[in-house]
This record gives structure tokens, sequence and C-alpha cells, in this order.
């Protein structure tokens, strides 16, 4: 058996209340192993956002749990999920959320903020703006790059502290598809680096590019 990393049990997770309860979600049981690459595809509706969020723990399950190495993540209290939010598991949104009124170095220093200004930091920062061909736009703004080098400067962002587990919600959902090609391909030079990646999107091109392929529909695993 494969280094589970992430194991998810009877996970539900239901918005609203009473008369206008929706089950979003309800996955009674799976295992991510180290190093896998994952595509969450379905229909527009059918709970990815919902997975991420909660596998990011942007969100809290209803009910069932998230083990992370092993540890439920609903025993790590406040302090201890900020920490795995910032070092464990690095998000990547549709809407890239970048903070518009920072420098692109800035953003990609916003997880350690108010800390960015270590020298090591701001080296690991140039670097990897570097590795991702945006060492020309350290100092622009987001308004002032385009897409594909707004998602470049959030990926960095998310992997400033080299987390475990990278999660992408759509990340080619605004990128035209050359763009999106070539940010999948950097989410596959990742996994290729050790990462374990999860993608959700409906772009089939991304489910090609994945090791293996997890659908939603109404919430469940089918
Ligand atoms: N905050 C919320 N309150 C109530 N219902 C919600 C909330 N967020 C999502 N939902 C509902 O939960 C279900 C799953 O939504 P989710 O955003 O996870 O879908 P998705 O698969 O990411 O869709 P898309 O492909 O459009 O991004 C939908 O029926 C949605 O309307
Ligand atoms: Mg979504």
């Amino acid at each position: 058996m494969a280094d589970v990393l992430i194991s998810v049990q009877n996970l539900v997770r239901v918005y609203g209340r009473r008369s206008r309860e929706v089950k979003a979600l309800d996955i009674q049981r799976l295992d991510l192993a180290r190093g896998d690459f994952v595509a969450v595809t379905g229909p527009s509706g059918c709970g990815k956002t919902t997975f991420l969020n909660l596998l990011g723990a942007l969100d809290r399950p209803s009910r069932g749990s998230i083990f992370f190495e092993g540890r439920d993540l609903a025993g790590l209290g406040e302090a201890g999920l900020c920490r795995y939010r910032r070092e464990k598991a690095g998000f990547i949104f549709q809407a890239y959320c970048l903070i518009p009124s920072l420098t692109a170095l800035q953003n990609v220093l916003a997880p350690v903020y108010p800390r960015g200004n270590g020298r090591r930091m701001r080296e690991r920062a140039r670097e990897l703006l570097r590795r991702l061909g945006l060492a020309g736009v350290e100092k622009h703004r987001p308004g002032e790059l385009s897409g594909g080098e707004q998602q470049r400067v959030a990926i960095a962002r998310a992997l400033l502290l080299d987390p475990e587990l990278i999660l992408a919600d759509e990340p080619t959902g605004n990128l035209d598809s050359a763009t999106g090609a070539g940010i999948i391909s950097l989410l596959k030079d990742l996994n290729d680096a050790g990462k374990t990646v999860l993608v959700a999107s409906h772009d089939q091109r991304v489910a090609d590019a994945c090791g293996r392929v997890l659908r939603l529909e109404d919430g469940r695993l089918v």
C-alpha cells in the first residue's frame, strides 16, 4: 500500500439550515497517496470547490473527518489549522486572489507577512519567481500582469513554504487554452518533484494530464 497522505472518512458538508439544506458533499471513504496527481472533475455544482476547501482547511466539515499524515484536522485547533494552511497545503484559486496593492514579490511573501523581510525568505520568493519565468515582473502589481502571470505569482505564493500538498481550484478557468496548458504543465512538474497535487477542473485536458481522476456527482464519488 502506497504511503497515504490524506484519508477521508464519512466526510459530509451541508450548507444552509433546516428546510433549505444542501448536502454539497458526501464522501464515505477515500485515500490519497503521497505523490498522487489527482483531477477532481464533475459538472458545475457537484462539490469540487467544497471538497478542496475542506482539504485545505478553508472550511470545516459538517460531519466526518480528514486525516492528514494520520492526524485529524479537526483536532488541530485554530493555531494548528493556521499552520496547516500556511505550511502544509498550498491553495491556488481560479481568480488568483492576489493582493492588488502589493507587488508580485510582496504577494509571494504574503504567507510570511509581517516577517517577510528576512533575507532568506526574500531570496526564496525571488528564486520561485525566477523558476516560474517571472523574474522581470517582480515589482509589478497584479493589475500590471497578464492572467497567466498572475496565476504563476499565485503558484509561487502557494509554494513559498514548500507545502506537501497543492490544491488548485479551476486554476486554468480564467485562462486561454495555451496559457492554461502551461499552468497544467507547471503543476505536473511540481508533482514530478514529489508534491501531491489535486486539481479541480471540468477541463478534460486537465483530467488527461492527471494520474488519477475522481468524479463527483451531487457530492458523491462515482
Ligand atoms: N456557501 C454556500 N451556501 C449554500 N450552498 C452552497 C454554498 N457553496 C456552495 N453551495 C452549493 O453546494 C453545491 C456544491 O458547490 P461547489 O461550489 O462545491 O460546486 P463546484 O463543483 O465547485 O461547482 P463549479 O464547477 O461551478 O465551480 C452547489 O449545489 C452549490 O450551490
Ligand atoms: Mg467550484
